[in-house]
């Protein structure tokens, strides 16, 4: 089984967007049996799975906020949608589990800001530092040729962590998450751009530089 781990402390960046759009992907596109374990009492990641009509391919949800993270032995892939400011021994319990962690970035220099720091924090990880787990960045909600957007582009180079993709704001992620489906399972003429935009971070996953060393 492979754990992907979406985090950042900041909420509103796009955890549970990448989550359930990740989920999507290995369920609809690869035919992966997948558990979404959400990790926030908001429960965004649970709610989109009772939008989530049956003629979709099942994904399996669990309230990891309050219950044990069980899984099938026949699961492939494990995705925890983490929640906002989880530090300490919390967060490093979290990072135990994952072999892939994904960290969206907002374009807002608040964020940025943010990111930095704790960036800094996930980093000292143990298993991080030894890379059993590794990071990929993903900018999200850009607003391509605006000043903002090229400088979070300089700052995710200064992070010196693998930058896997750049999501733009669009509508798209929204009428998703009301229909409990992702990109993926929508119209391509409406999300070919999405579609598009999600390939590197796709074949990032895909390829040995974000899988653990050992
Ligand atoms: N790329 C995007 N374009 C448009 N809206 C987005 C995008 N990513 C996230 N959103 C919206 O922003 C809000 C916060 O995103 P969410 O994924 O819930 O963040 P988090 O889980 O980090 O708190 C949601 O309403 C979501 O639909
Ligand atoms: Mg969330």
């Amino acid at each position: 089984m492979r754990t992907i781990l979406v985090l950042n402390a900041k909420g509103g960046c796009g955890k549970s967007t990448i989550s359930t759009n990740l989920a999507s992907y290995y369920a609809f596109e690869e035919e992966k049996k997948v558990i979404l374990a959400d990790y926030d009492p908001q429960g965004s990641s649970l709610a989109w799975l009772e939008a989530r009509g049956e003629e979709w391919p099942a994904i399996e949800g669990v309230a990891a906020f309050k219950d044990k993270l069980h899984h099938a032995r026949d699961t492939d892939i494990l995705i925890m949608d983490a929640p906002a400011r989880v530090h300490g021994k919390e967060l490093t319990a979290m990072v135990r589990k994952a072999d892939t962690i994904l960290f969206p970035v907002l374009p807002s220099p608040i964020d940025m800001r943010a990111a930095t720091d704790y960036m800094k924090e996930v980093r000292a990880i143990g298993k991080i530092e030894r890379k059993e787990a590794k990071i990929g960045v993903i900018a999200n909600r850009v607003r391509e040729n605006t000043i903002i957007f090229s400088e979070l582009y300089d700052f995710i180079k200064k992070l010196k962590v693998p930058y896997v993709a750049t999501l733009r704001d669009t509508q798209n992620y929204i009428r998703a998450e009301e229909r409990g489906v992702g990109i993926f399972e929508m119209a391509p003429s409406q999300v070919y751009q999405d579609l598009e935009s999600w390939e590197p971070l796709t074949k990032w996953l895909r390829s040995k530089r974000s899988m653990p060393d050992k």
